[in-house]
């Protein structure tokens, strides 16, 4: 599904991906003075509410399909919100005002504000099973990396095809009890792991982009966090394969019933089918991904990666805001 021509008016354009990040630099921006101060919730809620806010002046027609907080119930936009101003092109979003949220409560790194955006009806609906396992790096991984092939296996395959040592291989994991596992197995091999205490969608789009510190983002994590991770994949050329992790037979019925496989590897282009897909964050806190906001005086400045596949670009935008606007 390519925009030609003659449909430009039918699909997300280049100009929505700047206007989806002012949408999550609000976010970021709200959730700041919530940073260290220990309330999960309000610091959700400010960025939900900035998020809808500023979603709501942008010219599309956005129904979110992804959205998140119903495994932790969390503040949210729902499912089936629809979102922006009505006029303009029709989306599916994937939504995630703070990815993270219990990191910038408690102070920590790596908490983003994110959106995925694609052509409607492109993205899968994943909503039923709350978890997938993922395996995502970059395009060296394409036609080398399985997903059912021991983790030991992909990693020598990956180490060879990208021409670097094992021992220099580097797997972002989920700081996780049900990973002991799979970082046992990491560690077998001489590679390295980075333990993630939450963000598995940063941690596969830093495994995709050249110049970061890990190669292969690993293991079990949220499938709404799974589709918008392969928007981003598909405009930066990596490698991302999931498979659904059901944590009961309820849910597996739930899953059946909503159409979905199990036992079944999810590749990109069943995860978000459309070739037209656009991803943005914002760094709430510093991460490996982008930095945090940081206040220097009378300006407030954010820090974005948009990404678009259409034209396959990666945009870092960086943006000072005049603090004063800003308080209330
Ligand atoms: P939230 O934004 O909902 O807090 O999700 C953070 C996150 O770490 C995701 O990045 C990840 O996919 C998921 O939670 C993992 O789930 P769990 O914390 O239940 O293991």
């Amino acid at each position: 599904m390519t925009p030609d021509s003659g449909t430009l008016l039918l699909h997300p354009d280049r100009n929505l991906a700047l206007e989806l990040v002012r949408a999550t630099e609000a976010a970021a921006i709200r959730a700041v003075p919530f940073i260290g101060k220990g309330d999960k919730n309000g610091a959700d809620g400010a960025a939900v509410d900035a998020m809808r806010k500023f979603l709501g002046t942008v010219d599309f027609d956005g129904v979110v399909v992804i959205g998140e907080g119903e495994k932790d119930k969390a503040p949210m936009l729902f499912n089936g919100e629809h979102v922006g101003t009505g006029n303009g092109p029709a989306c599916d979003i994937a939504v995630d005002p703070i990815d993270g949220t219990s990191l910038p409560a408690a102070g920590r790194q790596n908490a983003i504000s994110r959106i995925a955006v694609a052509d409607r009806g492109t993205m899968l609906d994943a909503s039923s099973v709350f978890y997938m396992d993922k395996l995502v790096a970059g395009g060296e991984g394409v036609g080398v990396l399985d997903i059912r092939a021991p983790i030991g296996d992909n990693i020598r395959e990956y180490a060879k095809a990208k021409g670097k040592p094992i021992g220099e291989i580097v797997v972002a994991v989920l700081d996780r009890p049900r990973h002991e596992q799979l970082i046992e197995d990491i560690r077998a091999t001489g590679a390295g792991t980075r333990l993630m205490l939450d963000g598995d969608v940063a941690g596969g789009i830093n495994a995709a982009l050249y110049g970061t510190r890990i190669d292969i983002c690993a293991g079990i994590g949220g499938s709404p966090e799974g589709v918008a991770t392969a928007c981003a994949i598909k405009a930066v050329g990596g490698f991302i394969q999931t498979r659904l992790a059901p944590s009961s037979d309820e849910e597996r019925a739930r899953g059946l019933e909503a159409g979905l496989k199990f036992d079944y590897v999810y590749e990109a282009d069943e995860l978000v089918s459309s070739d037209n897909t656009f991803f943005v964050a914002t760094g709430v806190t510093d991460g490996g991904l982008v930095r945090g906001v940081r206040r220097l005086g009378p300006i407030i400045r954010t820090e974005s990666i948009v990404l678009r596949s259409y034209s396959r670009t990666i945009r870092r935008v960086e943006a000072d805001h005049l603090a004063e606007k800003w308080l209330d």
